[in-house]
Formats: C-alpha cells, sequence, structure tokens
C-alpha cells in the first residue's frame, strides 16, 4: 500500500517538515504515495488519474471513507477527486509559470485524507510546461548610437529575449532583418539563455544613411514556434571624415582693371559633407602673392572674394590665389583662384619728342625731317592701338616709321619771311572705347636764309634839284626793302660807278649807304646840265650778297639866275647902233627890233619888253613879246630926226631880272645925213663909229663863214664821238668849241652860245673874254640831254639869215618858241 501523502508543502523548509511529520505517521499508520503528471493549462475536470485503482479501492469505498484532497490553508487547490468515477481530476486551470516561473520541474503536493479509518495518501503533482507563452523584448525599440567611424567587426550587444516558457520552449534563436551593415551573431546556451550581438559587417556612412531600423526577431524552440520581435534603431553617429569640398577646383574669372573697392571677384564655395563644427567651413587663402594680398579679401564665412585695392592691368595681369576651406576640425582643402586682369583703356597715348631740328632752314628740301616723335600707350590690345595726326593746314606731316616712332617731315617748302615760326600739335589718339587723346604741340623756328634780294620801292626815281644848290643838298632817297632777317635783310645802297660826261658820278652824287639819301656832292647849273641818270644798288648783308638796283633820273631844274641879255642893239657903251628910219614911215611900219634872249629857261626865260624912255613918247611903240619897235604914228616932219628909246628887257622869274638898253633912230632917208649922227651920240659914243660899223659888218661875215665850217665840223665829230661835247665843256673851258646849238629838251629859248656868238656880231671884240669866262664860271654842258637835232627849228641855218639883214626871218627864229 501506498501512503498518499496529501499535504503539499511549498517551501522547502515546510516540505521537510511535513516529510518529517508524515514520516511520523506513516510509523504509526500504514500510508502510500501517489504520483502524477498533468499539463498546463488543462481545462476544468480534465481527467489527471484514477486514485480508486491506483489505491485499490473501489469508488464507493472511496465515497465512504470520505476521501477528500486537503490543501494547506492558504494555497490553491487545482485538483480534486472526483468521487463518483475516483478519478483525479483539474479543479482550476493550472499555469505552470504563475505557479513556478523558471523552475525546471514544478511539482504540487496534495494529501488525500480517507476516514474511517484515516488514512492519508501523499498525491504529487507534476506539471509538465507547454509553448504557451512567446518570447519577448524588454523594450520594443532597442536604439543605438554608433559612429560612422566604427570599425568592421564591431559587437553590440543586443537585449536578451525573454521567454516564460523553459526549456524548448524558452527563447531559442534571433534572427535579423536582412541589411547592408549588420549581421547577427547569436551567443549562449539554451540553459544559460541565449542572447544576441549586431556585428558591424559593412562600415557606416553617416552621410549616406543617417538612421537605420532593423528588426531583431526571437524565436522559441516549442512547436508550434513562437516569436517576438523588436525594432533596433540607430543612429549613425557623424566622424570628421569629409573634407570640405569646393565646388570647382579653379575659379577662373576675369576682373577689369580700376575695379571699385568692395567689387566682388568671385565667391567660392566648398561644401563639407559632415555636420556641425565637422561641417562648418571657413575660407582662407592659403598662398597668395605680397601684391595680390594687398588687393583682394576673402571673407572668412562666405568666401567672397572682393577688392581692396587698385587693380592695374599695367601692373599685374594676372593672379592666382590658392584659397582654403577648412572645417572645424582641421581637415581642409584648396581651390585656386585665378584672376584674369583685363585691360581698361585707362591710359591716354603719351607723345615722347625724340629728337627735333630746331630751327629749320626755310631752304629745307621737302621732306627733310624736323623730328622724331614716339607713341606709346600702356593699355594693351586695341586701347594701345595708336592713330597719329597732325593738325592740317601746316606743311608739316607724320610718317610713320619703325613701329611707334613717327617723324615730322615738311610737305611743302617753307618761307620765313612769310611764317616764321609754326606750332605744330600732334595728336594721338588710341582705339579704346571711349578712345584717349594726347596732344604735343611743338614749335618750330624757320631759320632764315638770304634769299630775297632787296626789292626797290620804285624801280625809277626822279629827283629834281634846283641849280645853283649848295653842295650836300639831299635830293632823294631811294628805299629797298629785303624781308630777310637780320643782316640777310640789312639793306646797304650805293651808286653804280659811271661816268656822266666822263666825269664819274661820284663826283656829283653821293648816296647814305645805310639810309638811301642821295646828296648832291656840287653845285648844279641848269644852263649847262639838265638831267642825268645814275644806279643805284641795293645790297644786303649776306653771305653771298643779293643786290638788285634802280635808276635815279636827276633833273635839275631851273632857277631864274641869268637876267635877259640883250643881243640887238649892242648894250650901251659897249657899241654905237643907230637904225634908220624913212621919213615917210607909216604907222605901224616896223622900224627895229630888240633881240634879247635869257639863258634860263621857261617863265624865267619868257621876255617881255617895255619902252622905259624916250625922246618922243607915243611916236613908237614895242611889241609886250615881239620886241619889235614900230612907228604908232606915221612920221612927220616935224618929228625930230634923233630919236633915243630906253628899252628894259624883263623875265617872267621870280623875282624878275630885267636888262635895258638904249636904240638910237635916225629919221631919215639918205645916209648923207648921217653926218648928223654925230650929233646924235651921246657923250660916251665912239667917234670911230663908222670905222666900227664897217669892222663889225665884214667881221659878222666872217664870222658866219667861219661858224657854218664849225659847224658842219662839230657835227661830223658828234656823229663820231657825241660825248665830246660834254667832254670839253665840263673839263677845259679852253678846249671848248662852239657848242650845240639848239635844245630839245629845253624851254625852247636859244641856246646861250648862241646868245654869245650873237653878241659877237654885233659887239666888240674885247668881248671874246667874257664870252669864254661866262663857260667856265658858271655852266656846265647841259649833260646827257642836250643833243644837235638836225629838225630843229632853231638850227643854224635859220639863225644865219639874221647876219644877211633878214629881221623878219631872225624875229621869228627868235620868238616862236614863246609861242609855241
Ligand atoms: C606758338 O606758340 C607760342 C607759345 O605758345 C606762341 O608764342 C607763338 O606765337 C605761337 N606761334 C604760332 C605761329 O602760332
Ligand atoms: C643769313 O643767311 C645765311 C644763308 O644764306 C644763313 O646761314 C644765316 O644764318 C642767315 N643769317 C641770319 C641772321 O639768319
Ligand atoms: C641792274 O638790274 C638789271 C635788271 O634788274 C640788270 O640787267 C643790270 O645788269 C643791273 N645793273 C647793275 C649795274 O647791276
Amino acid at each position: 500500500m501506498r501512503i498518499n501523502c496529501a499535504r503539499i508543502e511549498y517551501g522547502a523548509f515546510s516540505c521537510v517538515s511535513a516529510m518529517f511529520f508524515a514520516l511520523l505517521l506513516c510509523l504509526r499508520t500504514a500510508c502510500g504515495d501517489l504520483s502524477y503528471t498533468v499539463e498546463e493549462e488543462k481545462k476544468d475536470r480534465y481527467v489527471i488519474g484514477n486514485i480508486a485503482k491506483d489505491l485499490g479501492l473501489t469508488p464507493q469505498m472511496l465515497s465512504t471513507r470520505k476521501a477528500r484532497i486537503d490543501t494547506e490553508e492558504s494555497s490553491k487547490r487545482y485538483v480534486d477527486v472526483d468521487l463518483r468515477g475516483g478519478d483525479l481530476v483539474v479543479a482550476k486551470t493550472i499555469d505552470r509559470e504563475k505557479l513556478c516561473g523558471s523552475r525546471l520541474n514544478c511539482i504540487l503536493n496534495y494529501e488525500l485524507v480517507l476516514e474511517n479509518p484515516l488514512e492519508m495518501h501523499r498525491i504529487s503533482l507534476k506539471i509538465e510546461d507547454v509553448n504557451d507563452n512567446a518570447p519577448k523584448f524588454l523594450n520594443d525599440r532597442i536604439t543605438f548610437e554608433i559612429r560612422e567611424s566604427a570599425i568592421k567587426g564591431q559587437r553590440f550587444r543586443l537585449d536578451e529575449a525573454h521567454d516564460s516558457d523553459i526549456g524548448q520552449n524558452g527563447v531559442n534563436d534571433y534572427s535579423l532583418e536582412k541589411n547592408d551593415h549588420f549581421i547577427l551573431s547569436v551567443q549562449g546556451s539554451t540553459e544559460k539563455g541565449k542572447y544576441a550581438e549586431l556585428v558591424l559587417d559593412e562600415e557606416l556612412d553617416r552621410e549616406q544613411q543617417k538612421e537605420i531600423d532593423l528588426i531583431l526577431t526571437a524565436v522559441d524552440g516549442g512547436n508550434p514556434q513562437r516569436s517576438g520581435t523588436a525594432t533596433i534603431h540607430i543612429t549613425v553617429l557623424d566622424a570628421n571624415d569629409n573634407v570640405p569640398v569646393f565646388s570647382q577646383s579653379v575659379y577662373k574669372v576675369s576682373l577689369a582693371e580700376n575695379a571699385p573697392l568692395g567689387a566682388e571677384v568671385v565667391t567660392v564655395s566648398a561644401t563639407d559633407a559632415d555636420e556641425g563644427a565637422n561641417g562648418a567651413v571657413s575660407y582662407e587663402c592659403s598662398r597668395i602673392a605680397d601684391n595680390a594680398a594687398q588687393l583682394f579679401t576673402i571673407d572668412k564665412v562666405t568666401g567672397r572674394i572682393k577688392v581692396s585695392g587698385d587693380i592695374d592691368y599695367e601692373e599685374e595681369k594676372y593672379y592666382e590665389i590658392k584659397v582654403q576651406a577648412k572645417d572645424g576640425s582641421g581637415l581642409a582643402s584648396t581651390a585656386s583662384v585665378i584672376i584674369d586682369v583685363t585691360d581698361v583703356n585707362d591710359n591716354a597715348p603719351k607723345i615722347i619728342l625724340k629728337s627735333l631740328t630746331n630751327p629749320i632752314p626755310e631752304n629745307a628740301v621737302v621732306g627733310t625731317e624736323v623730328a622724331i616723335i614716339n607713341v606709346q600707350d600702356k593699355d594693351s590690345g586695341d586701347n594701345r592701338q595708336i592713330r597719329c595726326s597732325i593738325q592740317q593746314h601746316t606743311p608739316f606731316q607724320l610718317k610713320p616709321s619703325i613701329k611707334n616712332y613717327f617723324s615730322v617731315v615738311t610737305t611743302s617748302s617753307l618761307d620765313r619771311e612769310k611764317e616764321t615760326d609754326y606750332n605744330i600739335t600732334i595728336t594721338a589718339t588710341d582705339g579704346g572705347s571711349p578712345p584717349l587723346s594726347s596732344f604735343k604741340t611743338i614749335h618750330i623756328f624757320i631759320s632764315d636764309v638770304n634769299d630775297n634780294s632787296p626789292v626797290f620801292e620804285e624801280q625809277q626815281y626822279s629827283a629834281y634839284l634846283t641849280e645853283n644848290n649848295k653842295p650836300g643838298t639831299s635830293i632823294c632817297c631811294v628805299t629797298a626793302r629785303d624781308p630777310d632777317w637780320r643782316q640777310n635783310g640789312t639793306v646797304l645802297y650805293s651808286l653804280v660807278s659811271s661816268e656822266v660826261n666822263g666825269v664819274p658820278v661820284s663826283s656829283f652824287l653821293s648816296i647814305n649807304a645805310d639810309t638811301g639819301v642821295i646828296h648832291a656832292v656840287r653845285s648844279f647849273d641848269y644852263e649847262q646840265f639838265r638831267n642825268f641818270k645814275v644806279q643805284v644798288v641795293a645790297r644786303d648783308n649776306g653771305s653771298p650778297p643779293l643786290s638788285s638796283n634802280a635808276t635815279v633820273s636827276v633833273f635839275i631844274t631851273d632857277e631864274n639866275d641869268n637876267s635877259p641879255q640883250i643881243l640887238y642893239p649892242a648894250p650901251e657903251g659897249k657899241s654905237l647902233m643907230t637904225e634908220m628910219v624913212p621919213k615917210a614911215a607909216l604907222s605901224g611900219s616896223l622900224v627895229s627890233k630888240v633881240i634879247a634872249v635869257d639863258a634860263d629857261s621857261g617863265q624865267n626865260a619868257w621876255l617881255s619888253y617895255h619902252i622905259v624912255k624916250s625922246t618922243d613918247p607915243g611916236l613908237f611903240s614895242i611889241g609886250l613879246h615881239s620886241g619889235e619897235i614900230r612907228a604908232q604914228r606915221d612920221i612927220s616932219e616935224s618929228d625930230s630926226m634923233k630919236q633915243n628909246l630906253v628899252i628894259s628887257v624883263k623875265d617872267n622869274g621870280q623875282p624878275p631880272l630885267s636888262t635895258s638898253c638904249s636904240v638910237y633912230l635916225l629919221i631919215s632917208d639918205n645916209l648923207a645925213e648921217v653926218p648928223e649922227l654925230k650929233d646924235m651920240t651921246y657923250e660916251e659914243s665912239s667917234s670911230k663909229l663908222t670905222s666900227y660899223l664897217i669892222i663889225a659888218l665884214v667881221s659878222v661875215s666872217t664870222f658866219f663863214l667861219t661858224f657854218i665850217i664849225l659847224i658842219l665840223a662839230v657835227r661830223f665829230c658828234r656823229r663820231r664821238k657825241p660825248r665830246l661835247l660834254f667832254d670839253g665843256a665840263v673839263a677845259i673851258p679852253s678846249a671848248y668849241l662852239p657848242p650845240n646849238y639848239a635844245e630839245v629838251e629845253g624851254a625852247g629859248t636859244l641856246r646861250s652860245s648862241y646868245n654869245y656868238d650873237a653878241y659877237l656880231t654885233t659887239g666888240s671884240h674885247t668881248s671874246d673874254f667874257k664870252f669864254i669866262r661866262s663857260y667856265t664860271d658858271n655852266t656846265l654842258p647841259a649833260g646827257g640831254s642836250l643833243k644837235l637835232s638836225q629838225n630843229d627849228p632853231f638850227g643854224p641855218s635859220e639863225i644865219m639869215l639874221n647876219d644877211n639883214g633878214d629881221r623878219d626871218e631872225v624875229s621869228r627864229a627868235l620868238f616862236i618858241p614863246y609861242y609855241s
């Protein structure tokens, strides 16, 4: 028999004590143990086993003996005895996990008590596990923060899943959702519990994936299998694993020179994939030339490069700056900024005078190089394409030479006398837009060359000089102009040495070399010398000198310096002439004629006759200009036989000069009455009148004969040597030959020489001396202006008629000039 101990002990102590107690009982009564196994979670009235059968009793006996299951007071009773069939049945659903937790053996102990007799049987009910719990994670969400720099193979332990079931029904395995970076490694044993580790299989990149969510599944070994999941949330932490990256490795920009301060050149930008400080980029120039450092600044934060100085293309055309971008922890990269400075037309061309010939002589040939200029422009390209020009209207032009050199050459001949200097303005313009220009003025002087000869204001000068001038009188002034410069234009005057009537002209005239004033060297006598010509030369002082000449015609003008000369009748005291007047002379008949001449000319020789005194006023009158004495009335017997007239001959000069003479008239028809002449004579009359008359007649005849011969001879000579007359007249009066007989250009009076001749014919031979003296003292030959003329109305042949007593003819010859 088995003693069933119905007592169920929970604690070890109580169990031990209960067993000890049961043992005591057993020692006293017969007692047996019953053992059953049941799965948990069986429903009520589930039959676990048949107690009646196991105790060898019938179910009625159980019922009669009041079989019952005793529990300790507080503990629950999960089983009961079905007295009808003697079965042990589940009284209340058993949850093993509640009763025993994770204990492997879960046994409930009960006591079956039978009465009459009292018997106790111990019942031990072993409860078996059923997979009724799934694995479970403590947290649904497992979070990790993994640095992206984590290396491959790194492990991360995951939370264990928990399964209330035990043994096979506990957590058996883990699995992980498929992913790129992690694999799962399961560790531990079923007994001790299994756990999983995440293993980094592929390195992380925060920049690619910042967060990863994975599903972790835990499964148990039960059947059916149960599982539980949790989410693994991995945050990838940044590591400074990225250098900043510039958007371009080379920034190429062009920048116009003279860009204003602050102008933006370019903005560089670099990005860093990292975050936070690791991704904060700051910019700086890592390598910059000293000159560029003053011109450009970079903004640390924005990367904007700005102009901070004067950009001058002419100084530097190209800058290269290395820019560095650095993140917070010092990772850096660089890029180049290449700045091409572009030209702006900010420089005007420069004109540089390389050489200058100044002054240039006015006879420089066309094309003479005067100056060499060089033009420069600091700009480049079109901005340094220079066009050069010279202003119009100057005889200069620009001739391109090599490269930027130009020569200034003359384009036409120069004349200092027209233009003494030139201001040449050279303009240089570049090809920029807008173009810039500059100017240079060259002041070029033209130097003189003696290329102009002096020019007289007139080619012919006429000078009038009144005779009897004082030596040294200035008679005229010649002027010549020479436009040349200084000595090349300084005019000196001189007379061309020549001869006038064989006498050097210098003995007549002199010229002031500087002023051109011509002076008479000596006194002139119109009656001898009326005009002449001299050549005046004006010569400049150049080397060689240039000269020109002019003719000065000197005209000597008449002055009333000769009183009328009475030819007939002879002056008183020299000879005595008596005219016979027929007694029967009627009124108006010509009784005599006074013949007078004046050596002067013109008005000065215009003679008028007056009767100053007469024996019988009213009987005779005299023609005012003819000198003819005519009877005014018929002569009567009563008239006195001897008539005496005093006649004055006056010229028309200013003041007039006059001469007087006496005319003796004898009214008689008969020469027998001549003896009475004695009475007629004045006291001073010569007693030898008759003989004188005879002598006079003879000598007149002889003289005229000789005269004709001489005239012929002279004519002959003059034809061969025309100047002989001048020579003789001027040089030696003793060599005087009877001079010319008529004038051509004069005022028309009889030549003085003739006057004297006539005087001789009627007067005393004693006058010879006077005659000669008159030539030597105060006369000069009348120069080249006098000549013997064949058709001169006053030719000697006519005058000779006088000798034949044809008075009418004589008077015509003498007086026509006055009226012509
Ligand atoms: C040239 O310029 C100078 C100085 O400016 C001036 O004295 C001179 O008269 C000018 N000459 C001409 C021909 O214009
Ligand atoms: C005068 O002309 C000559 C050349 O004929 C020249 O050499 C000289 O310099 C000139 N004199 C002056 C003062 O200009
Ligand atoms: C005066 O000038 C003329 C022409 O101008 C020339 O024929 C003549 O020879 C010159 N005479 C003298 C003396 O220079």
